[in-house]
């Protein structure tokens, strides 16, 4: 069995593989070559463990994803939510490789973004802002950067010391682009100047209100996986011309913003569309520079089983 750890992921498989392979994910769930059983959750005494397969019969793959949350682990040392991506041989039903999770769900999670942002996003933006700057958001940063020129990049944190760690960060890690990074003095502001803005928070409220979306504005909502989250504004889901969401098993289970926009009567599930049907048509993703678009994403097992595959076969190659 192969073991693929996180620093192999981190420097030898690019953004912009991830991003193809996130695509050829969501395009066989929308033509439904792919199996994805429902996520099982083991309690432990401890802590709990989530199991995620996914199966794809066309390019024969399959594996599943283990994440835990074990809280006490970090008072001895051990990372509190550990993660593991497991790879079948899908001839023998043996394992083919282990590939560490916790990279591997920042790279993919960054990627299906970066995704929805090169097919939603008007293609000359220049602007973006990014709320959240935790384990996540450096690589939500580099899909952005991927897909557009971007010339200025605002980022904005609840936490303020974290926010700025995350600016200086940035300067030195993107110290070849020529993007400006910096701190968002006024979220109103800039949200209002923003051409792509990208949420990845815990927050259980909106992170920012609908009304200050100027037009053409893309936005993609990451953060919030569970009914009782909060991050996209039901305005700003109200105002969007085009929705997009990763599965539709996941955001109608799972996405609180989304969730509470259709109780409110705002808009109903006919009025999203999975980004992989949009992909199948090869059809137009936005109309007008003046239309707001959205991408929503909960995440799925068929993101880490592909994205997994092709890094997998990437080391089998070399
Ligand atoms: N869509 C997916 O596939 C996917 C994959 C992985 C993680 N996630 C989710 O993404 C979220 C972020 O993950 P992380 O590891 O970066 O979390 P984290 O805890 O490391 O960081 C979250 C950050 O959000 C900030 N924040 C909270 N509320 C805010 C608000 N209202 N406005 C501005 N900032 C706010 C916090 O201060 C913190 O810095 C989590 O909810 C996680 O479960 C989604």
């Amino acid at each position: 069995m192969k073991e693929i750890t996180a620093q192999q992921i981190e420097q030898d498989f690019s953004m912009r593989e991830a991003i193809l392979a996130c695509k050829e994910a969501l395009r066989l769930h929308a033509s439904k070559a792919a199996s994805v059983p429902l996520r099982e959750k083991l309690s432990f005494p401890k802590g709990e463990t989530l199991l995620m397969p996914a199966y794809l019969k066309d390019g024969g793959m399959g594996g599943f994803k283990i994440v835990s949350v074990f809280p006490e682990n970090s008072q001895h040392g051990l990372p509190a939510v550990p993660a593991d991506v497991f790879l079948l041989d899908t001839e023998t039903g043996m394992l083919a490789a282990r590939l560490e999770g916790t990279a591997l769900t920042k790279l993919r999670t960054g990627a299906v973004q970066g995704l929805a942002t090169d097919c939603l996003a008007k293609k000359e933006a220049s602007s973006a802002l990014l709320i959240g700057t935790g384990g996540q958001a450096l690589r939500q940063l580099e899909a952005m950067l991927a897909v557009r020129d971007l010339k200025r990049v605002a980022v904005y944190d609840l936490d303020m010391t974290r926010c700025h760690a995350f600016v200086q960060n940035c300067q030195k890690v993107f110290h070849n682009s020529e993007t400006e990074f910096v701190m968002a003095d006024s979220l109103e502001q800039a949200v209002r100047q923003a051409e792509i803005i990208t949420t990845v928070t815990t927050s259980k409220r909106p992170t920012f209100d609908g009304d200050w979306l100027a037009p053409g504005t893309h936005i993609n909502g990451i953060g919030a996986f569970t009914p009782d989250m909060r991050e996209l504004p039901t305005e700003a889901i109200r105002r969007a011309a085009v929705r997009t969401i990763d599965t539709a098993e996941g955001v109608f289970a799972e996405a609180g913003d989304v969730l509470s926009a259709i109780d409110q009567g705002v808009v109903h599930p006919n009025d999203f569309v999975e980004l992989g049907t949009l992909l199948l048509k090869e059809d137009a993703f936005r109309h007008s520079d003046e239309e707001i678009t959205l991408f929503k994403s909960v995440g799925s097992a068929i993101l880490d089983i592909v994205v997994a595959d092709r890094i997998y076969k990437k080391f089998l190659r070399e």
